[in-house]
């Protein structure tokens, strides 16, 4: 049976995910109904992806099955909720993006009767990899929104108190990834290549690296024990980067990031 989903505003990242589920089949155009406040957003969404829009929503949270709620923490979630409580069906499910903003939260917003799945949304959605962090209140199941989430990439159940760590681990993780490509190019350069023979070198490194590693099933220690000899190369480049703050750095980088999350979330 096909399943509706409605989104109420229709930014950045409600675009990624409906570009990804209408560019992986998961959900027909014709499923997809937009209400954001702003109206060209509305006619470029419709023109862009064949969506229907409009600024008033109230038929189409009543089709929803899914309400997919993508909006910024400071909007006014007040209004939105009592919009969904007006119009849409209680077993609607309702998916927050939102970022910050608990369950226990949209309970309080919604009423406790009716399932609701808070999504970290990765932002590699075009590319069908990297995870979203999803928890589920009471009475949401995975069976609900799985087909959906799955549109726009792999999908975690974690439990709610994850969530923070989940953004600033996970989902803020292909910022750490770039960051160490850029520095790695920058190297190559550094060492005499063009910055495009030292970025084709670099990309081609990084996706081999996770292929060996998915592929042999090592941990990173194997493989470096592998291709580290006695007194070589590769381990005069490894003590130089322990004797630099590489772990440690990244590492605080991660907890900054997971608690700029929390603090976000307390605002
Ligand atoms: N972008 C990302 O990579 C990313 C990744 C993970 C999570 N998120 C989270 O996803 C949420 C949305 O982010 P975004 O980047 O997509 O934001 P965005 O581009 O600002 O999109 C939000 C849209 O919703 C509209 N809007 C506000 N109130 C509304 C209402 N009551 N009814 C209908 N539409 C309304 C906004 O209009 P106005 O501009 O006029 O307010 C705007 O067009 C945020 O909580 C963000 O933290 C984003």
């Amino acid at each position: 049976m096909t399943k509706r989903i409605h989104f109420i505003g229709g930014g950045q990242m409600s675009e990624a995910i409906i570009r990804a589920v209408l560019t992986n089949n998961t959900v027909n155009k014709s499923d997809i109904t937009v209400s954001d406040v702003i109206a060209e957003r509305n006619s470029y969404l419709s023109e862009t992806y064949g969506v229907t829009t409009s600024e008033l929503q109230s038929a189409m949270l009543s089709a929803a099955d899914i309400i997919v709620i993508g909006v910024r923490p400071q909007d006014d979630l007040e209004t939105i909720s009592k919009a969904i409580n007006t119009h849409s069906t209680v077993d609607a499910v309702v998916v927050s993006i939102v970022a910050g903003v608990t369950l226990k939260k949209f309970e309080a917003l919604l009423g406790e009767g009716r399932p609701i799945v808070r999504v970290i949304p990765n932002t590699l959605t075009d590319t069908g990899l990297g995870y979203s962090g999803v928890a589920l209140n009471h009475l949401a199941n995975q069976e609900q929104v799985d087909f959906f989430l799955r549109g726009f990439g792999k999908v975690m159940y974690v439990d709610e108190q994850l969530i923070d760590s989940f953004t600033g681990f996970g989902v803020a993780g292909p910022n750490y990834v770039y960051y160490f490509i850029e520095s790695l190019a920058d190297a190559g350069v550094l060492a005499g290549f063009s910055r495009k023979q030292a970025w084709d070198i670099v990309l081609e490194n990084v996706a081999g690296a996770v292929e060996m590693l998915q592929t042999s099933g090592k941990y990173p220690r194997q493989l470096l024990d592998i291709n580290n000899s006695a007194g070589g190369v590769g381990i005069h480049a490894l003590h130089e980067l322990n004797s630099s703050d590489f772990a440690a750095g990244l590492q605080r980088a991660v907890l900054a990031a997971v608690q700029r999350t929390t603090a976000l979330g307390d605002e």
